[in-house]
């Protein structure tokens, strides 16, 4: 059966890796692809742009394709599952008013408070003098959002009065139009729960932490993900019930309310606070990117089963997931400059020195003549399953310094709090 991936990055490159490791999968084609896409066995990436919604949708009904599966939220946002569903097409992922879950962290928020899900207080500010005189009566510090899609640049975390006035000027001088959510700063720790869902059942995959933050220690500029790795140590079974009680289960009943059939990945971005509360900190309406790259790894499952359940509307009957034992991490290499200017066109080599247990998960690349290139920011998620965290991390270390492109970034220490945690001690 052919299944068509939407996207370019690493996310979609371990999508492809997985369905195609099902025999009944051949091909796998992507829109567009990349240089990794380009050299797997049985894929076949397609020159169409992402936003042609129109020559997508007549390239898979003439193909015939068994499942399209999109990666990336800029085409769900804007519709392109309405597009397909249209036409009468398979299609994994939530319609345009499914995706406002991701899209407005506004209307997130207000289906949050609708059900009852323990998040952050907010509040939304349509202009420049309501978000002043809102941080007058604050408390500090304040998380400052963006409303709408921003390429994970949209949040700012302001320590004190100062700080937050000038956000609140930068954004209005941006964009006079622009709307803005106030929120409470919550502290604790971050783990990233994935949820497939038909719109009737939903189930979590195995949870992951990424590391957000540039630098090492996890400070500097936010970035789309240095680095991942699951199962994350934090999420007891116990955490795990209350997660689906309190949190995905009525997310997905409101979404009902809402007269949403939400098919899809759900991306809950919680924070663990010191007490062992889960708060919702986001909502994204796909996959997490580097999370899939250490999820799907550890999936048993056949992925296009699980998805075309799913699309079918039958997950409640679908079989228990499958994992493997072990560990899965990432560690994201970048090109110089990112994630504000990124260098690139500049070759890579040596990976044919790196271990073939070793999953690389190109993001940034393109092959240009007999060469691989780096094309963008995130160039490749370096990979690897081992017994427990330690072991997945060494190897994935061991195939990095195999690794060379001029300017390339990584960080050194991914995983650093799984193995400091109680859980997660080596
Ligand atoms: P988001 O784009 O909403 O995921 O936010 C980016 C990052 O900002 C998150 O991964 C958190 O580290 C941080 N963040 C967002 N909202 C909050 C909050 N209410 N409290 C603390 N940190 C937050
Ligand atoms: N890793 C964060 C995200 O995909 O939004």
């Amino acid at each position: 059966m052919k299944i068509l991936v939407i996207g370019n990055g690493g996310r979609e490159s371990a999508l492809a890796w997985k369905f195609l490791r099902s025999e009944r999968v051949k091909p796998l084609l992507c829109i567009p692809g990349n240089g990794g896409t380009a050299s797997l066995e049985n894929c076949i990436n397609v020159s169409l742009r992402m936003d042609d919604f129109e020559g997508i949708r007549r390239f898979a009904e003439v193909q015939g394709v068994a499942l399209t599966v999109v990666g990336p939220e800029v085409p769900l946002a804007q519709g392109i599952v309405d597009y397909f569903l249209e036409a009468k097409l398979p299609i994994f992922g939530p319609t345009q008013r499914g995706a406002q879950i991701e899209a407005s962290k506004s209307w997130a928020k207000e289906l949050m408070a609708e059900a009852g899900i323990p998040t952050a207080s907010w509040q939304l500010c349509p202009d420049r003098e309501s978000a002043l005189s809102y941080l007058r009566k604050s408390n500090f510090p304040i998380v400052i959002k963006q409303d709408g899609l921003a390429a994970g640049k949209g949040v700012t975390i302001a320590a004190n009065l100062a700080e937050a006035v000038d956000t609140i000027e930068r954004l209005f001088t941006q964009n006079s139009e622009q709307r803005i959510v106030i929120e409470e700063f919550i502290t604790g720790e971050e783990v990233s729960v994935i949820a497939v869902t038909d719109g009737e059942t939903i189930r979590p995959l195995i949870a992951a932490q990424d590391h957000k933050r540039l630098g090492e220690g996890d400070t500097g500029p936010n970035t789309g993900g240095m680095g991942a790795y699951a199962p994350a140590p934090i999420m007891t079974t116990s955490l795990q019930e209350r997660v689906q009680k309190t949190i995905l289960a009525p997310t997905l009943a409101q979404l009902k309310a809402r007269g949403i059939t939400y098919c899809g990945f759900l991306y809950a971005g919680l924070m663990i606070t010191p007490q062992g509360d889960p708060y919702v900190i986001e909502f994204n309406c796909r996959l997490g990117d580097p999370e899939a790259q250490v999820i799907l790894p550890l999936l048993e499952t056949p992925l296009e089963s699980l998805l075309l359940a799913c699309q079918a509307g039958s997950l409640g009957q679908f079989p228990p997931l499958v994992w493997r034992s072990g560990s899965c991490a990432t560690v994201v290499l970048a090109s110089e400059g990112y994630p504000v200017n990124p260098i690139t066109d500049r070759v890579i080599t040596g990976l044919e020195n790196v271990p073939a247990d070793v999953l690389l998960f190109h993001g940034g690349t393109r092959r240009k003549n007999e060469q691989l290139l780096t094309s963008g920011g995130r160039v490749m998620s370096v990979t690897a399953v081992g017994d427990d965290l330690p072991a997945a991390l060494a190897k994935v270390y061991d195939a990095i310094d195999r690794i060379q492109f001029e300017g390339m970034y990584y960080r050194r220490d991914i995983g650093w709090r799984a193995l400091t945690d109680r859980q997660g001690q080596p």
